[in-house]
């Protein structure tokens, strides 16, 4: 778990669900359990319902992020993207970057994945970078490489003092929306290795770092995950559609 500087954070990442009354049910129901937990709180809700969210949350101890940004900076003729300014106008602190159902639904490389890292940066958001392998790297041992050349990607284009101001998220593809999780030891071993890869470049900036765990996490095997030693928090997708489940993870945070 987190320990010295490190402050764990719980995301809930909502994907593509939802709906304007049903995501004020959830906020309500998130909103009125938070109040005293420790970790902090951040909610992803889809673009069209970030300003909303983010009335409902105001006041709170709730951050508010997005769940990617254009690789564009300011503004410009680039139909149907949002520009990371945008999001910092309607209250957004952070944004979710190179999601894996980003790089393998829509193509997004590494190279593009890093330049949103870039322009999130550029546009006063802190990003949450994702990086994680799947099944048949996994499979094939190259898990380690896979995860290291994902975050040398980033570290190439946008410099290691970046990584003050960034969050990473280590989510084996595979555990993504499947129910299967790594356990607290796999996933602490991939953990160990991005922090180190940091480490090698600035021990201060490693010490800081967040680095997350993704993939079904939920109430009853956050605790476990939580406590290893370089698991900052959780990236969580289906349980932070359900104010119980959610609460139940940012609970197991701040114990
Ligand atoms: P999951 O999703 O918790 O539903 O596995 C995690 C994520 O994709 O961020």
């Amino acid at each position: 778990m987190a320990s010295g500087a490190r402050i764990p954070l719980i995301a809930g990442n909502w994907k593509m669900h939802g709906s304007l009354a049903g995501s004020r049910e959830l906020v309500a129901g998130i909103a009125a359990g938070v109040a005293d937990m420790t970790a902090g709180v951040l909610l992803c809700p889809p673009y069209v319902y970030l300003s909303s969210v983010g009335e409902w949350i105001a006041g709170s101890n709730i951050a508010l992020g997005a769940q990617d940004l254009a690789e564009q900076v300011g503004t410009g003729a680039y139909t149907g993207e949002v520009a990371g300014g945008m999001l910092t106008d309607v209250g957004c602190s952070y944004v979710i970057v190179g999601h894996s159902e980003r790089r393998t639904i829509f193509g997004e490389t590494d190279a593009r994945v890093a330049s949103k890292f870039k322009a999130a940066q550029a546009e006063g958001l802190t990003p949450i970078l994702c990086v994680g392998e799947t099944l048949e790297q996994r499979e094939a041992d190259q898990t380690q490489d896979v995860v290291a050349g994902q975050v040398q990607v980033v570290l190439d284009a946008a410099g290691i003092e970046a990584f003050a101001k960034a969050v990473i998220a280590y989510e084996p593809v595979w555990a993504i929306g499947t129910g299967l999780t790594a356990t607290p030891a796999q996933a602490q071993e991939v953990h160990a290795l991005i922090r180190g890869m940091i480490a090698a470049l600035d021990g201060t900036i490693a010490a800081g770092l967040s680095v997350l765990y993704g993939g079904s996490v939920k109430g009853a095997n956050a605790g476990e995950l939580l406590a290893m030693e370089d698991i900052d928090g959780g990236l969580v997708g289906g349980a932070s559609l359900s104010a119980d489940e959610f609460l139940a993870i940012c609970r197991a945070a701040s114990s």
